[in-house]
């Protein structure tokens, strides 16, 4: 019943996206088209990642979609119309640039949508539905999955994805946001055990997005970090500095927990014995989510003989996090 339904949904979610494909190389269809020839996107992209426009407004998708035998329910479900307060059903995306997002298994899953202004909210996607969850979504991870490289490239949003590709970068993968989630973990860890997440060099805030690396350290996978300079994101570092400055960067990713010594001791004086001791307990939290016997004593032996204390005093903080969180 319910494979059924996931089935029925993944249907009319196709017949959308080709819907939407159609309208961008409509005349309607003009200024979005623009708009990403403007940002640099070549219509193979397009094509590739099925990239389309949805109506200015009205209800012109549910129409499509109920003339193919859908009901008005069913397309509540499946996140693409929307009631109003006066009873009527309309479409949920409206003159936006749509972004269909495909899974492992080549379904299409659900939609985000891009304003071709400054206007609010940026993106829309689909809400939750029986096939989608935003959390447990990797956008690309259709193509990325058949790529040669043994790693993923995580990056925040769907532009920054799509430019990654169409530059030869098919192993990238977006997270739709800046937290990770044990979901996506888990969903990079069927693929790869390298990840290097590459996000915004933006105010979403250093801490965040640390916290949600542990996610992927605490699964064993190997997280390094490549940091784009600051106020960009890798879409606009592509296009301003070109592929080869960007492999350039992938391959000088920084471990991640090289990363977090760097960025723990950027605001301390390692003289002091207070921020000694602050920075110790700090990086011995982190050393305790490193599932790795190996990598973890080769990280205790640096840190050990960086800030001049022993071995053993680290070993000892780190047993009490992991009796902490065990
Ligand atoms: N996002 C979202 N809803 C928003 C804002 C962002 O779902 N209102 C998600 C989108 O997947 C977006 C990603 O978070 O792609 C990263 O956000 P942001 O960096 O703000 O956008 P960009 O991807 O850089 O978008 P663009 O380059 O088109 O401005
Ligand atoms: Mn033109
Ligand atoms: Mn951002
Ligand atoms: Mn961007
Ligand atoms: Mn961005």
């Amino acid at each position: 019943k319910t494979k059924k339904l996931k089935d029925e949904i993944f249907k009319a979610n196709k017949l959308a996206a080709l819907n939407f494909h159609r309208r961008l190389y409509s005349k309607i269809g003009h200024a979005a088209l623009e708009y990403l020839y403007g940002r640099g996107i070549d219509d193979s992209t397009i094509k590739k990642f099925g990239l389309g426009f949805s109506p200015v407004n009205g209800d012109e998708v549910t129409e499509f979609l109920r003339n193919q035998g859908f009901s008005q329910e069913f397309l509540l479900t499946a996140g693409l119309s929307l009631k109003s307060v006066s009873r009527k059903y309309h479409d949920r995306f409206k003159n936006r640039i749509m972004f269909p997002i495909i899974d492992v298994k080549n379904n299409v899953i659900g939609f985000g949508g891009r304003v071709l202004d400054n206007s609010l909210p940026k993106y829309l996607n689909t809400p939750e539905t029986p096939v989608f969850k935003k959390s447990k979504t990797l956008y690309a991870i259709n193509y990325a999955k058949k790529s040669k490289e043994d790693k993923f490239v995580i990056v925040e949003g769907y532009m920054d994805a799509i430019a990654l590709h169409q530059c030869g970068i098919d192993f990238a993968v977006a997270s739709l946001g800046t937290a990770l989630t044990s979901e996506q973990g888990k969903l990079i860890k069927k693929y790869r055990e390298n990840v290097v997440i590459s996000y915004d060099a933006d105010e979403a805030g250093v801490n965040a997005t640390l916290r949600g690396l542990d996610i992927l350290e605490g699964l064993n996978l190997n997280v390094s970090i490549s940091t784009v300079p600051k106020g960009k994101d890798p879409d606009e570092f592509v296009r301003k500095e070109g592929i080869e400055a960007f492999r350039k960067m992938l391959q000088n990713a920084e471990p991640l927990i090289e990363y977090k010594i760097k960025m723990y001791k950027k605001d301390i004086d390692l003289s002091r014995p207070e921020d000694k001791i602050k920075y110790i307990k700090k990086i011995s939290s982190d050393l305790s989510l490193i599932k790795d016997q190996v990598k973890r004593d080769v990280y205790i032996s640096i840190v050990s003989k960086d800030v001049q204390i022993p071995e053993n005093t680290v070993r000892t903080e780190i047993e009490q996090f992991v009796n902490r969180f065990s």
